[in-house]
């Protein structure tokens, strides 16, 4: 059986994996990379650390698949990121992240330039801190030196798509994510660009996500083991393409998935590109040719993360939400605003900061944290209302480390009032890549479809109401 290979790369590292024709995994392999923070609020990394990482894990992958055919590679990784580069293709300073927060100047000249509810309904979102537009408006104003030199704009995955190939092309799940992708016509947004001084031709060229960008070079082929004249597919950002391996098409539109990863994350599919009008939750392409919204919560596990090693160092997750389950739905009047890193769905404001409230003489360690698991809830809860109007979930599955937890998952479901599923296991954002790859060879017609997901165990409605009168609490805390 022949394989296809995906690769997703992270903002810890960089995974590959090897899927056959059926849709199984077969092999995998990973790398990680450092992480660079040169001032408070700044997130970088070096794009050829990204690259020497894949080579790393795809040389290993390839020795444990001698012998087998390989027939493809799809990439996903981290969106939004900044790859500037020179006339020759060199890259002409470290690469700014999804998460990095210096860029308030460049969201206030991108919001003097074009009215926000213009740039809505072009391009899906509001001029967002973490996206890529405001980034190269920051380089711009604080390196004009290097901004010179810059002649080539690309996002992380696509970097290494160029890497791979030498081809320069982009994609629209991640493209729309810049804050210059047009979502109705699928193009570079001209009139947004122009209106900030700056040209298309920075931008390359746009293919579909499952469409053949080129072939990997020779040269890349003796280094890895891997077949010279690898034909490489574009893939997807990380959201779009994890949802293609959990099989989320937006023509079903009503099965959405729920991440408790460092961040929350929910994933809902659109057939039109329908945003909601002042821009509170991301409307960006999915890699199937449809739209999807995602709203995002900066610290969801994250901030489960930071209560342990904070508070009560040494314990495990587990028997935290032991004792979260002594105290009772509500958390007995202690509310939690998990804005540790600020917020993105719907307050897109990276100043905010989190708090506990309602503390007393009476209030437990069992209460404190289960208001932060239902402080997580409530802000996801935050984004579902915003996305409910547009399109209504009927169910979501449930993904990322948290979901491991069923007091957890149990309580979201609650909060949320929408009915979730674990499935078995879920491949993230590598997967789905791999299944686009297959796609872009005319192995399927539909990346999605050939997903295998296993269903675990389903979580229902069983105490919503407690939580209602504790969701109006905690929005009445201000933020
Ligand atoms: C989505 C987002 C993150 C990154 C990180 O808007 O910022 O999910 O893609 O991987």
């Amino acid at each position: 059986m022949a394989l296809a290979l995906g690769i997703d790369v992270g903002t810890s590292g960089v995974r590959a994996l090897a899927v056959d024709e059926v849709g199984a995994v077969v092999a995998e392999s990973g790398r990680s990379y450092p992480l660079l923070t040169p001032r408070p609020g700044w997130t970088e990394q070096h794009p050829e650390d990204w690259l020497v990482g894949t080579l790393d894990a795809l040389r290993d992958l390839s020795a444990q698949l001698t012998g087998q055919e390989i027939a493809v590679l799809g990439l996903s990784g981290q969106m939004h990121g900044l790859v500037p580069l020179d006339a020759q293709g060199g890259v002409v300073r470290p690469a700014l992240l999804w998460n990095d927060q210096r860029t308030g100047a460049g969201v206030a000249e991108i919001e003097a330039a074009i009215p926000r509810r213009t740039l809505v309904a072009r391009t899906g979102n509001p001029a967002v801190t973490g996206f890529q537009l405001p980034k190269l408006l920051w380089l711009r104003q604080a390196e004009p030196e290097n901004f010179g030199r810059v002649r080539h704009v690309l996002l992380p995955k696509d970097y290494l798509g160029y890497a791979l190939t030498g081809t320069m092309a982009a994609e629209p799940s991640d493209a729309s994510g810049t804050n210059c992708f047009e979502l109705a016509s699928k193009t570079w947004d001209a009139e947004v660009l122009g209106a900030l001084g700056l040209d298309t031709a920075l931008f390359p060229d746009i293919v579909s996500s499952h469409g053949v960008i080129g072939t990997l070079t020779r040269e890349l082929a003796a280094q890895t083991g891997l077949p010279d004249g690898l034909p490489v597919v574009a893939g997807a950002g990380d959201n779009a393409a994890a949802a293609t391996g959990l099989g989320l098409s937006s023509r079903t539109p009503s099965l959405g998935s729920v991440s408790l990863g460092t961040s929350g994350v929910i994933f809902a599919p659109l057939d039109a590109p329908t945003p909601d009008p002042e821009g509170r939750v991301h409307l960006f392409c999915h890699a199937d040719g449809g739209y999807h919204l995602l709203g995002v919560t900066l610290a969801a596990a994250g901030s489960f993360r930071w209560y342990r090693d904070t508070f009560a160092p040494g314990q495990s997750f587990s028997s935290l939400t032991e004792q979260a389950e002594k105290s009772q739905p509500g958390a007995n009047g202690v509310t939690f605003k998990p804005y540790l890193a600020g917020e993105r769905t719907p307050h897109l404001d990276p100043d905010l900061r989190g708090s506990w409230t309602g503390l007393s003489l009476a209030t437990r360690q069992a209460d404190i944290v289960r208001a932060v698991l239902e402080g997580v809830a409530y802000s996801l809860r935050d984004a579902l209302d915003v996305i409910s109007p547009l399109v209504k979930l009927e169910r979501a599955l449930a993904t990322g480390g948290g979901a491991a937890s069923d007091t957890w998952l149990q309580i979201v479901t609650d909060v949320l009032e929408v009915p979730l599923t674990r499935p078995l296991q879920s491949q993230g954002p590598a997967y789905g890549a791999a299944l686009l790859a297959w796609q872009g060879v005319g192995h399927t017609e539909n990346a999605a479809s050939l997903a295998r997901r296993e269903n675990g165990r389903d979580f229902t409605l069983e105490e919503p109401e407690p939580y209602r009168e504790a969701l109006s609490r905690y929005r009445s805390v201000s933020v």
